[in-house]
Parts: C-alpha cells; structure tokens; sequence
C-alpha cells in the first residue's frame, strides 16, 4: 500500500494516556566532588504528575481479572492527583468515575477530575484544612459494597507499584548503571517502591531514601497534622502494604516549613516550579548531596510541579496565615547551595 500522504516519522500519540511516561531528566546541580542531583520531572505527564502511570496500570490489571466490566464504575479515595489520572482514563475507557474527597486537596485537581466528568463525594462537608484519608476510604470501601463500584484501593493495589516499572526503565536508558540514590515521597509507597523494586534487581547497592511529612505514621514518630498533600501516612490511616520496608534504606522526615520554603526558593532562583512533596524530598536530596561519596548520581523523584500549588504553597497569604513563611530555610539553602558547588562553574 502507498505510503498515507500524511504519514509520521514517528508514532503519533492517539490517546492522551498515549503521552503517559518518558518524562525529562534534569540535572539540578553537580557538587564539587561530582555527585548529580537529578529530578525526574513527573509534572510532565499528562495531568501534571507520576501518579497517571499506576492509575492506568490499575486500571488495567482490573480488566485483564475481570474485575473491570465495560461501563463499569470506579471509585476511589485521593487527595488529587490519583483521582486526575482515574478520571482522565475514565474519560477515555467510557467508564463512570467517582472521587472520595476531603477539603485538604488542592481545588485545582478537584476542578481537573470534574472537567474529565468525575463525580466528587466529599467526606467532610466544612470546607477547611482537613485531611481525612480514614474516612475516604471508608467510604469508598463501603460504596464499592454497597453499590457494586470497582474500589482500585490504591494504598494495597500491587498494580499501583507497577504501574512504576517504567520509570525504572526510563531512569536505565537515560543513566545505566550510574545512578546510587533513589529518594522519593512516600504516601502510598507505589512510586518510591515501585520503582525500587525494579531497579534494585538491577543495581543492588543502589541506596533508597524515602521522605514523609513530619506527622506522618510510617516511619515512626507522632502522630501530627501537615499541609504536604498527597504524601505521608496520617494518624488513624493504615500504612499501606506497598511501603516496603525491606527495600528502604532509610525513611527521613520533612517539616511543611522546609519543603514548601524549598520548593519556594527552587521556583525563585532555578525557575523550577515542584509541588509542596517535591520540595521536601529535594531539600532531603541537597543535605544527602552534602555528604554523599564523591561521583554519586542521586535522583528525585519529582510526584508533581507547583502549579497545582498556586494557591497555598506560592500563595504568600496562605503561607503567612499558617506561620510557614521561614526566611532561615532560604538562607540555609544559599549557605548549602554555596558550599556544595564551591567552584564549580556554572553552565551557561
Ligand atoms: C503530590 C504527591 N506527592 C507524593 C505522593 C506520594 O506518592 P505515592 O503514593 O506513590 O507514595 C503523592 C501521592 O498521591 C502525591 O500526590
């Protein structure tokens, strides 16, 4: 057959879900010994984060058992940014999708799942701060019951750390074998561990670094509110089965203060825009960087980027209302920043 008139050099996307993955390296910094610190950009897929890739692949696995009907109904609990990648793939699948929601997500990515046509149920009617991750599931868990929705349980869902192999591959394409950090968000686990359990098969001294909110459950420690959406385990929420302490090399903590201060000073001196989660694992990252071997690669794995944040993490206002506007952070980065690329020159 005669070539189309219009015919590609190379695979055009026919569905949005089509541009999930491949997302950019970029290269932060190199220190003064030759340690990398690399943020995997994950704000570059569709719906402006990693989480897109386990939703499809849950998504997927429900309707390779059957679980998943055409014109079926999913439900699920999120703080945002799973709910977006269900809806978008519902959207596209012909499913209906219903989001369990709490006043603590971002109304940007409550207004995205509604444009892809999600239904949201609120579990707490005052709108306000609260994260109620408990109640969510709850209530997904006894709808999908009561009513016969398909709940994907994202938080005991193997097919959520799955859905993460790809970065594994992608991270081995760009790097090969020259990667020796691994540092993540933890909420449910998918990503970090995903991921990890992937590359470890791979490089088996690769070190894996897991961060969650100061509050947070999963790493022990008391139990306290926190604004970092999406990340972390709150008190009285069960710590998922993907977060795999046996892949884990160390789980640090992260105050709001440092990750948003962070992520605040990243989008003021580097024109990088990370979300509130990101912030605190690159501020994790740089203090590993401080005192990493000499040539170390370590990678950041970036959940999303700061536009979903408008409104609360580069909203001065919001910040100010809450006491996190910290100008030592800032001036601890510049001090850090400083000493870690202390002559070394800088790309034009
Ligand atoms: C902004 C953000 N950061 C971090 C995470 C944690 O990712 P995971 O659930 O894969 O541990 C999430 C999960 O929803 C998130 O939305």
């Amino acid at each position: 057959m005669d070539r189309h008139p219009l015919q590609n050099l190379s695979p055009i996307a026919t569905r949005t879900s089509d541009l999930i993955g491949h997302t950019p390296l970029m290269e932060l910094l190199t220190t003064r010994f030759g340690t990398r610190v690399l943020l995997k950009l994950e704000q570059f897929n569709p719906t402006g984060t990693a989480k897109i890739r386990m939703a499809r692949q849950m998504l997927d696995e429900a309707e390779a058992q059957g679980l998943l009907k055409p014109g079926g109904w999913v439900i699920e609990s999120t703080s945002g940014n799973t709910g977006m990648g269900l809806a978008l793939l519902a959207a596209e699948r012909g499913y209906r999708f219903t989001a369990v929601v709490d006043h603590h997500a971002s109304k940007d990515k409550l207004r995205a799942m509604q444009a892809f046509g999600a239904e949201l149920l609120y579990v707490n009617e005052e709108p306000g701060d609260g994260l109620a991750t408990a109640d969510r599931e709850a209530l997904a868990e006894r709808i999908a019951a009561e009513q016969g929705a398909y709940w994907t349980e994202q938080h005991n869902n193997p097919a959520n750390a799955n859905g993460y192999r790809a970065v594994a591959d992608e991270l081995e394409q760009a790097l090969g074998a020259d990667i020796t950090h691994l540092i993540g968000a933890v909420g449910t686990g998918g990503s970090l561990f995903g991921t990890a359990r992937e590359m470890k098969q791979r490089l088996p001294s690769l070190r894996v670094i897991g961060v969650e909110p100061v509050g947070s459950i999963a790493f022990g420690g008391p139990g306290a509110p926190y604004y970092q959406s999406g990340t972390g385990t709150p008190e009285g929420a069960e710590i998922g089965e993907l977060v795999d302490f046996c892949l884990l090399d160390e789980g640090l903590k992260v105050s709001d203060t440092q990750a948003f201060n962070t992520a605040r000073y990243f989008a003021r001196t580097r024109a990088v825009l990370l979300g509130g989660s990101a912030g605190g694992v690159l501020y994790q990252a740089l203090k590993r960087a401080e005192v990493a071997p000499p040539l170390s690669t370590i990678v950041v794995l970036v959940c999303d980027g700061g536009e979903k944040y408008l409104d609360t993490v580069f909203n001065d206002e919001w910040m100010n209302e809450r006491g996190l506007i910290d100008p030592a952070i800032d001036g601890e980065l510049d001090a850090l920043m400083e000493q870690l690329t202390a002559g070394v020159a800088v790309r034009a």
